[in-house]
């Protein structure tokens, strides 16, 4: 009997050893390459940070940063996948502010955006600008909103899903306005613009990031930015606050996590890699090019990270419980 509860506890304690995470040697770290989760689609904003900042941090850290992209849900599916995956630094995520309205706007979330992660720190602040269709009969925002006011629920409105940044926007628009549209969800901003340029949807607010490649192209009408001034990377486009909706204004910003219980060694060397690439001229200079500057250096800390998420988690949730759009 002694023999055969010994025996069980013997097996007991190898399997616990199993499945606990294995955590590499702190000193060894990093000894392969990292994962780096985008939460959406390959060709959008996140996507274009995101592969910038793992080519920067694949030279300071001397392993290869893979960007993977797990778009799905409003970036719930890549987060989910990253508070799920071993917590030993090989596998991180950059995410936007839909980790604070996923917070909100899922109650059945299947991770915890603040209990769930180790927060390395914040990476850049960007802005929006509201785009059409190329043939979109209107030149100016003013012409948006009265298009939008007359047909209602027959205009097509892109975003990337419930609690990405695009659908903040545009939620934020309709309420404004007063008006509900038809929401059409993506993956991420990527497959959205051939939708788009095709003439298939109507209307769409992304992230300077991704959009100012296609305003430059001509391949889009870009209506309004959703900056307290105009931007000089998106000339000659008006703020939406200049042409008809007072106050209209939308930054959003990104963030870079690791599973909760990653060492604090290993999440300070993930963040050391992050602020070299944020201060990488390459980096900055393109970032900066995409009006998607760098977070100021205070803010490039995984405490500044985790108190600003809080914050903004208080600061949508009686917006966005107004607005009365959840996903479950
Ligand atoms: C969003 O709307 O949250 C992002 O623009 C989606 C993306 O990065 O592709």
């Amino acid at each position: 009997m002694v023999s055969r509860i010994s025996r069980r506890a013997a097996i007991a304690a190898g399997a616990a050893l199993l499945a606990a995470p294995a955590v590499h040697a702190q000193g060894n770290w990093p000894d392969q390459s990292i994962t780096l989760v985008i939460p959406f689609a390959p060709g959008g904003p996140t996507d274009a940070v995101g592969r910038m900042m793992a080519e920067s941090m694949s030279r300071e850290l001397g392993v290869n940063v893979i960007v993977q992209n797990v778009g799905g849900a409003g970036g719930t599916t890549g987060a989910n996948r990253v508070a799920q995956a071993r917590p030993d630094g090989n596998t991180i995520l950059l995410h936007n502010i839909g980790m604070a309205t996923a917070a909100i706007l899922y109650r059945q979330l299947p991770f915890n955006p603040i209990d769930s992660f180790e927060h390395i720190g914040l990476v850049t602040a960007t802005p929006m600008v509201w785009l059409t269709r190329p043939d979109f009969p209107g030149q100016t925002f003013a012409d948006m909103i009265r298009f939008v006011r007359e047909r209602r629920d027959a205009v097509n409105m892109a975003h990337a899903g419930l609690g990405s940044a695009s659908q903040l926007c545009g939620t934020l628009f309709q309420a404004s306005l007063g008006v509900g549209v038809t929401s059409v969800a993506f993956t991420g901003s990527g497959p959205i613009y051939p939708q788009l340029i095709a003439g298939r949807l109507d209307i769409y607010c992304d992230q300077t990031t991704s959009a100012a490649s296609h305003i430059r192209a001509n391949t889009v009408k870009a209506l309004a930015v959703t900056t307290p001034q105009p931007l000089a990377q998106v000339p000659g486009v008006p703020t939406a606050g200049q042409s008809g909706l007072p106050g209209f204004e939308v930054t959003i910003w990104h963030g870079l996590y690791a599973p909760k219980g990653t060492p604090a060694p290993v999440v300070q060397r993930l963040n050391q890699a992050m602020r070299f690439a944020l201060r990488d001229e390459r980096v900055v200079t393109r970032l900066n090019e995409l009006a998607s500057p760098p977070e100021p250096e205070a803010r490039q800390t995984p405490a500044a990270h985790r108190a600003h998420l809080v914050a903004e988690i208080e600061r949508w949730r009686p917006i966005l419980q107004a607005a009365g759009q959840f996903a479950d």
